[in-house]
């Protein structure tokens, strides 16, 4: 745990937040840079020791910039994009388009044909429709996945699952329209077949789903006769941001995947397959922390008290829209008692919360900073401009102490696209 209190004031790896947020401004992002890197070498321990052939692909839609895209280069790590936008800042940041794979449920021929021009080595594909308009746009060989849907439910928000037979992404193993993609890619000019992907869905807690997604997938390429070369099984290991949460245990959990994989690859008489995976909260939410100012406190008689912040829903996203939790501390601590308390943000909804019913000290007063734990995925890369306001700045933090990787936006560039 690198993120404490060093003598009352909640610290990185020794450096106190309220310098950072001092010296940088609020609201902030703050990134401790080194537990970033842990999670990439976790990963590419538990995959390495079982002495699999694989490669691990950051999903850049969790949190990305030119600077994480470096650090991400100097960790091994691959890249998985859903966009135009993420594909441009991962070649900015010096990326190797080799070492991406292009993903996204309604990919434009604008995007399609940025990718192969700037060399991407893979292409997900995510529809029948799909084929014909990458084999249309390439004037050379790529390479491509499909995207299968296996059928599995999964127990978390319905807004991010995505591994069920009702969805929007992927083509179903059960109704035939996988099959004909696979042989839509086979006959086409250009496509080349390398296997398959599935992804079940966000904030997954035990490898049960992915072991029932290995065993149906087995046996629908057996039933197919379909061989593959790679098999990437997606995202979706949770993190921990309240007590209650369960982390998804990577060690244990990718023992009995990979077991099971193995076994399964036996059973059937299959190649065990090169297996590609796509973290993206895990990699990144637990070394992000938000830090605010309070601004505001209102205490209603007998109802509610609320302490309003200098962000919200423009920054913190995963409340309002589901219903999410965190941990909200002082970053300096004061000792006396927890007060029940909604921390609200400043924008002109009232959804727009950080957290209700929290437990914060009653003595905080206009100026204190407060910093919510675990935003490290989604939150800046789900910030908007909604009320016109500016998104954060986004510093890391190391041995060393804080640099910014992201400037906060200017009022200028709020409106920089607007005719004058
Ligand atoms: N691969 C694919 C194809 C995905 O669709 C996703 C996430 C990932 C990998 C990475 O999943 P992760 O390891 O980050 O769970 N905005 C939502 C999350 C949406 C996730 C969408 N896909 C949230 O804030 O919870």
């Amino acid at each position: 745990m690198t993120l404490e209190y060093v003598n009352d004031e909640l610290s990185i790896n020794g450096h106190g937040l309220s310098n950072i947020a001092k010296e940088h401004g609020t609201p902030l992002f703050v990134y401790d840079e080194n537990k970033i890197r842990n999670q990439c070498r976790k990963y590419h321990n538990v995959l390495k020791n079982a002495g699999l052939d694989y490669s691990i692909s950051y999903a850049s839609k969790a949190f990305t910039s030119v600077q994480m895209v470096k650090l991400l280069q100097e960790e091994n790590m691959k890249l998985d994009v859903v966009s135009q936008g993420e594909l441009f800042t991962a070649v900015k940041a010096g990326f190797d388009a080799k070492d991406i794979h292009f993903h996204g449920n309604n990919k434009t021929q604008e995007e399609v044909k940025y990718a192969l021009e700037a060399g991407i080595g893979l292409i997900v594909v995510d529809a029948l429709d799909e084929v014909e308009l990458i084999d249309s746009i390439a004037t050379a060989d790529i390479d491509v996945l499909l995207r299968i849907n296996p059928g599995v439910d999964v127990d978390t928000h319905e807004f991010i699952q995505t591994g069920q037979e009702d969805s929007k992404f992927g083509l179903s193993i059960h109704n035939g329209s996988a099959l004909k993609a696979v042989n839509a890619i086979k006959e086409s000019k250009h496509l080349k077949f390398k296997g398959v992907h599935y992804h079940l869905g966000s904030q997954l807690d035990a490898e049960a789903p992915f072991i029932n997604a290995l065993e149906s997938v087995y046996k629908w390429l057996s039933d197919e006769s379909i061989e593959i070369e790679v098999l990437n099984m997606g995202g979706g290991y949770g993190v921990k941001y309240i007590e209650s949460d369960l982390r998804f245990p990577v060690e244990s959990a990718f023992k009995n995947i990979i077991d099971r994989l193995n076994s399964l690859s036996r059973a059937y008489d299959m190649q065990i397959p090169h297996v590609m995976i796509e973290p993206g909260r895990s990699i990144v939410a637990e070394a992000g922390t938000t830090i605010y100012e309070v601004g505001v406190i209102k205490d209603i008689p007998g109802l509610s008290k609320y302490v309003s912040i200098d962000g919200g829903m423009s920054d913190h996203l995963r409340t309002p829209l589901y219903d999410a939790e965190y941990e909200v501390v002082p970053v300096n601590k004061t000792y006396s008692d927890n007060v029940n308390t909604h921390v609200v943000g400043k924008l002109c909804e009232s959804g727009d919360i950080i957290g209700k019913n929290l437990n914060v000290p009653g003595d905080l007063k206009r100026g204190d900073l407060l910093a919510v734990k675990t935003t490290g995925a989604y939150h800046y890369s789900m910030a908007s401009n909604y009320n016109q306001m500016r998104k954060p700045a986004v510093v890391f933090v190391n041995d060393e102490g804080a640099r910014t990787i992201i400037k906060r936006q200017t009022l200028e560039q709020i409106i920089e696209n607007d005719i004058l």
